[in-house]
């Protein structure tokens, strides 16, 4: 029989998070999910409004850069597993206050080890360690090549050298003191939920508003996309099944132009909205670049395939149209999203 686990997803209100978390509540009905968040500008309780009533589900805000909250969490819920998602994630916030990222996502991540060492320190093989992590600790790549487990890390934004420090340290524990750890470093991932501060939702937000799009620099950078629900996916299966210590890359096999993107969902959404087509790509607009601008990642998913049997499910063309959709038929979450006022739905959710 398999024993009960109390597992502990950081950061679930958060956009992959979410997703995250509604697969666990519902793969794992004998388990308890209980979900750790500080509900932070990401952080949106009404991603998950479809599952909160679940039996198995426990929602807890409580911030991980807080060792009195973390150890309240492992202790009132004996958590067994941890499956780390809360960070910082924004490259563009991470150049305007990189400290905030060294405080969430190092300092964060460091207080949830501590505490896996201490509540499990007699048994960790009985308990498992799950950091979640992106592919851009690699650094950025030329025209060719792939980011493979092996690829030296080389960050060279804020926010990916604190994923690479928070990388780092759970390496270390494993190392040192023996604690059971996975990390997956998964390229850019897209879908419903997403914030729009980043690409994919900006743009069909302000396509559906007539407002500029931007595109840093020449629109020449290249990103791996991933629809969200295949990471999700990916996350479950690496929970299960990946090896101790180890890492796995996670990819879609989807590299495209930041231009080659805009100008696609342009055309999707002027289509989806009975526009004239042509027409939103008028308001496509050149803005300084980003400082520093990775040019290309792309990752190399074999391993994970080879090995644990993932692949992704969707193709990047049904993935964008369903994504579309999303964000065109839920227009109340993307108000919400962008005025702030989903901020109130806790206070109005869990202060009963
Ligand atoms: P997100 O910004 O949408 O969500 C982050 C979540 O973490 C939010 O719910 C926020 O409230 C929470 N959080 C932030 N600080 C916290 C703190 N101090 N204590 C507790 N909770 C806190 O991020 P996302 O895009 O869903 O990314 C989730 C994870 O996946 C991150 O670790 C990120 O580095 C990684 N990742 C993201 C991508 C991507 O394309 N978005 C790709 C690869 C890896
Ligand atoms: P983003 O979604 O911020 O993800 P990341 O920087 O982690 O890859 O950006 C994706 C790409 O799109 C990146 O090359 C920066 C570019 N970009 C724009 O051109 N305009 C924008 O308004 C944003 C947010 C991003």
């Amino acid at each position: 029989m398999t024993k009960k686990k109390n597992i502990l997803i950081t950061g679930g209100a958060g956009f992959i998070g979410s997703h995250v978390v509604r697969l666990f509540i519902n793969e794992y009905p004998e388990y308890k999910i209980v979900n750790f968040d500080a509900l932070t500008y990401a952080g949106n309780l009404e991603n998950l409004t479809d599952v909160e009533n679940a039996e198995n589900y426990t929602f807890v805000k409580g911030d991980i850069t807080s060792v009195k909250d973390v150890q309240r969490v492992f202790e009132d819920y004996n958590i067994t597993d941890v499956v780390h998602l809360a960070a910082e994630s924004h490259v563009d916030r991470s150049i305007s206050d990189p400290s905030a990222f060294v405080k969430t996502n190092v300092n964060g991540t460091v207080n949830l080890l501590n505490a896996a060492v201490e509540h499990w320190k007699d048994a960790y093989d009985e308990h498992l360690f799950y950091h979640v992590s992106t592919d851009e600790v690699y650094g950025s790549l030329g025209e060719t090549g792939l980011f493979t487990e092996e690829t030296p890390y080389d960050p060279k934004s804020p926010y990916s050298a604190s994923k690479a420090a928070s990388d780092h340290f759970v390496r270390a524990y494993h190392n040192t003191y023996g604690l059971k750890t996975v990390i997956s470093n998964c390229s850019n991932n897209y879908g419903p939920n997403q914030f729009p501060e980043k690409l994919i939702p900006l743009l069909i937000n302000n396509i559906k508003n007539n407002k500029p799009l931007p595109v840093y620099g020449k629109g020449l950078n290249v990103r791996d996309w991933l629809y969200v629900k295949d990471h999700a996916t990916a996350i479950r299966i690496v929970f299960e099944n990946g090896k101790k210590g180890e890492t796995y890359n996670i990819g879609g096999h989807n590299e495209w132009r930041n231009i080659d993107i805009v100008e696609l969902v342009c055309d999707l959404t002027d289509a989806k909205l009975n526009r004239e087509k042509g027409k939103s790509r008028e308001l496509i607009t050149y803005v300084k670049d980003r400082a520093g601008h990775d040019m290309r990642y792309a990752i190399d998913a074999t391993k994970i395939e080879r090995e644990l049997g993932w692949k992704p499910s969707l193709r990047f063309e049904e993935g964008i149209e369903i994504t579309i959709e999303w964000y065109l038929k839920n227009t109340r979450w993307l108000e919400r999203v962008t005025s702030g006022d989903y901020l109130a739905y806790y206070e109005e959710q869990y202060s009963r």
